[in-house]
């Protein structure tokens, strides 16, 4: 391996700025300002966010998921109703995420409490689904332990057969969680460690803003 030093690792952020006077009221404008210009920049995976749930007192669990949904007030993504994360959010309905679009120098962090998305939309987002998709969700008992890469590919086809020519059914163990927004924080990057942060907290259906130090 060569000799990387890690600790030397370090990079000027020359890209924008927050200016004060031009942050809108509803940091859900901004969100999607931001995420559309993350898509324009062809960032790879741009609706890529890091979930952290909690798993039990003092343990703390993280893993990457893809936003599917963005609406005035949540963020939703899709996943198996039986896996490490949906137990997690069964028994604490919180969540918090990050999203690090590097080639924009900007990360966005998000919290508020999680509800699942209704069976009508989890059905709709499962339709659009590509058929490869929605084999592997039947497929793959997510975060179980599976005896080798074969059992997992024997799945597959025998589920590819029998639902050859027809149209595949939701599994009822798979579907969408929403994130109800309660902070949102916009970090972008700035020459000097001097990056700006604006924090958003809604308390009582208002959002206040706050700058906050680097
Ligand atoms: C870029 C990326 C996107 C992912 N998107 C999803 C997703 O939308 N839903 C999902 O269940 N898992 C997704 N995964 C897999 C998860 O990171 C994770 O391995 C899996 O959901 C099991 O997590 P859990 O055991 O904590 O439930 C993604 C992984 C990567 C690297």
């Amino acid at each position: 391996m060569t000799d990387i030093k890690i600790a030397d690792l370090r990079k000027q952020y020359k890209k924008g700025g927050l200016v004060d006077h031009e942050l809108p009221e509803n940091p859900v404008e901004l969100f999607r300002k931001w995420f559309e210009e993350a898509v324009e920049s062809e960032v790879i995976e741009p609706n890529a966010m890091a979930l952290a749930t909690v798993t039990g007192a003092e343990t703390p669990n993280v893993r990457m998921v893809l936003m599917k949904g963005l609406t005035d007030h949540s963020i939703s993504f899709y996943t198996n109703y039986e896996s490490q994360k949906a137990k997690d959010l069964n028994a604490y309905p919180v969540a918090a995420c990050t999203i690090w679009w590097a080639e924009l120098e900007r990360q966005v962090r998000i919290s508020g409490k999680v509800e699942k998305l209704t069976a009508a939309e989890s059905d709709d987002y499962f339709r659009s689904r590509p058929r490869e998709s929605q084999i592997g969700a039947w497929a793959s008992n997510q975060s179980r332990p599976v005896a080798n890469r074969k059992e997992l590919e024997d799945n597959f086809k025998e589920i590819e057969e029998k639902y050859d020519g027809e149209e595949i059914p939701r599994p009822e163990d798979w579907g969408g969680f929403k994130i109800i927004f309660e902070t949102i924080e916009f970090w972008q990057g700035r020459p000097g460690r001097l990056h700006d942060r604006i924090l958003y907290q809604q308390t009582a259906g208002k959002w206040n803003q706050q700058r906050i130090a680097p």
